[in-house]
């Protein structure tokens, strides 16, 4: 038998500094509802709700249930040329959800794999038109799509593509992120001004022919990069632009999908319609990997074409729709419905806005923003030591105040449940002060 330390040489951790981490391993044995159990039997609270995952809390009962009954009834079975029955239940149940016109789903493994499969759906369908062209893909500075190639060529977080920046995908430009610290800094919900950042879309259709772009992918939040919520206007401003030149526009709800917004889909609460979502993590409350990409009819129907008897899409993995992840989707759902939890979202923001706001007069803060139950406070770096001070803040929370906290860089990022006790949500702020209090 190996001991613990040798055990934890083996696993490479993702987006993790694993040597730090390993002098000190911060490692989950068990969770139930809003709290994380270590070996020793310590309870954390998680403020972030697994990785902006699990919005109705840990080992939820009826989830758990449904996986278990699954796993024994139909544990897999083939996803091409067959189905399952969960899969086309739940296809059905999401696209009853989704935003009008957006009424066929694809389902992939994860948000890494909704994105690039949206990528390749967008260029398939300029191609079936018969605009094959049309091939540029634009995202945004600062946005994240996940870490396939497509995902990561379209992001544009710069430690994520910079190792790889001689083989990023061919073709693909950026609109410039929508932060503004000297106009917008502590803003509450939507930012005042910046609107118009979005012209950038028609600079690069100047640039390159608004005719050759194939699509336009954007958070409508930015999540993974701090939370950037977008300027008034800016979404809808982007939309015309698509519309003027033909373009599909992509929103990436793989955080904002499933209630984080109080709302089935961010793009219900922030008004502006998508060609197509990607969906991941609250889709079965990250209980078992699942991704969405749901698109409009229009774009599903251009594939339908040619010999009824071939492929329309080569595209799929052998996990697409799996049963097990299927039922885990559709509990989650009937789970949304049954506890009222995108209502139970909306309800708890204004009580999270205050709670994140009343960090504006701390000497490390810069900047608090928040949309929804998304929420960030950024604080300056330390000088020539970008970093420590959130990954201090992190570590503390960690072991000195029970607090699970993500830090990206010097900002803290905050997801907490859709679901969340406020006096929790209360004293889990009151810890992260007296963290802060506490750090250089
Ligand atoms: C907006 C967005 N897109 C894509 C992804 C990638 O999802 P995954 O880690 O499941 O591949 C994430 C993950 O946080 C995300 O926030």
């Amino acid at each position: 038998m190996s001991s613990a330390a040798s055990n934890i040489d083996a696993y490479w951790m993702p987006f993790t500094a694993n040597r730090d981490f390993k002098a000190k391993p911060r490692v989950i044995t068990g969770a139930s509802g809003h709290y994380y159990t270590t070996a020793d039997g310590t309870k954390l609270y998680d403020l972030f709700s697994g990785l902006w995952t699990s919005g109705l809390g840990h080992c939820h009962r009826k989830i758990v249930a449904a996986v278990q009954k699954q796993v024994a009834e139909l544990d897999y079975c083939m996803s091409f040329q067959v189905t399952n029955n969960k899969a086309i239940e739940l296809a059905d149940r999401v696209v009853a959800m989704a935003p009008e016109g957006l009424d066929h789903c694809f389902f992939t493994n994860s948000g890494s794999e909704s994105v690039d499969t949206a990528l390749k759906i967008a260029l398939g369908y300029h191609r079936a038109r018969g605009e094959g062209h049309r091939t540029r893909l634009i995202g945004r500075e600062r946005g994240y799509h996940g870490v396939n190639f497509g995902g990561m060529s379209v992001g544009g977080i710069v430690p994520n593509r910079v190792a790889f920046s001689a083989n990023l995908i061919p073709g693909v430009d950026h609109i410039g992120h929508t932060q503004d610290l000297g106009r917008n800094a502590f803003s509450r919900g939507l930012p005042e001004h910046g609107a118009e950042l979005a012209n950038d879309l028609q600079r690069l259709c100047d640039l390159h022919g608004g005719s050759n772009i194939a699509a336009v992918i954007v958070e409508p939040v930015a999540g993974s990069t701090g939370v950037l919520p977008p300027p008034v206007g800016y979404l809808e401003r982007l939309r015309e632009i698509c519309d003027a030149h033909g373009i599909l526009l992509i929103f990436d709800e793989v955080i904002t999908a499933f209630g984080r917004l109080g709302t089935p889909f961010g793009a219900d609460r922030l008004g502006v319609t998508p060609d197509i979502i990607t969906a991941a993590k609250g889709l079965t409350n990250g209980v078992i990997p699942m991704g969405a990409v749901i698109v409009r009819d229009s774009i599903y129907d251009a594939f339908m074409q040619g010999p009824a008897n071939m492929i329309e899409l080569f595209h799929g993995y052998t996990y697409s729709g799996h049963p097990v992840a299927a039922a885990a989707g559709l509990a989650t759902l009937d789970v949304y419905d049954e506890e009222g939890t995108f209502e139970q979202a909306a309800a708890l923001e204004q009580h999270f806005e205050d709670l994140l706001h009343s960090f504006a007069d701390h000497k490390h803060v810069v900047d608090v923003r928040n949309f929804g139950l998304m929420g960030a406070i950024e604080m300056a770096p330390r000088d020539g030591a970008p970093g420590a001070r959130g990954g201090e803040t992190h570590k503390k929370c960690f072991w000195e105040e029970q607090l699970v906290v993500r830090n990206g860089m010097d900002t803290l990022q905050f997801s907490p449940f859709l679901n969340s006790n406020p006096d929790e949500m209360e004293q889990a702020f009151a810890a992260i002060r007296r963290v802060l209090d506490s750090i250089d």
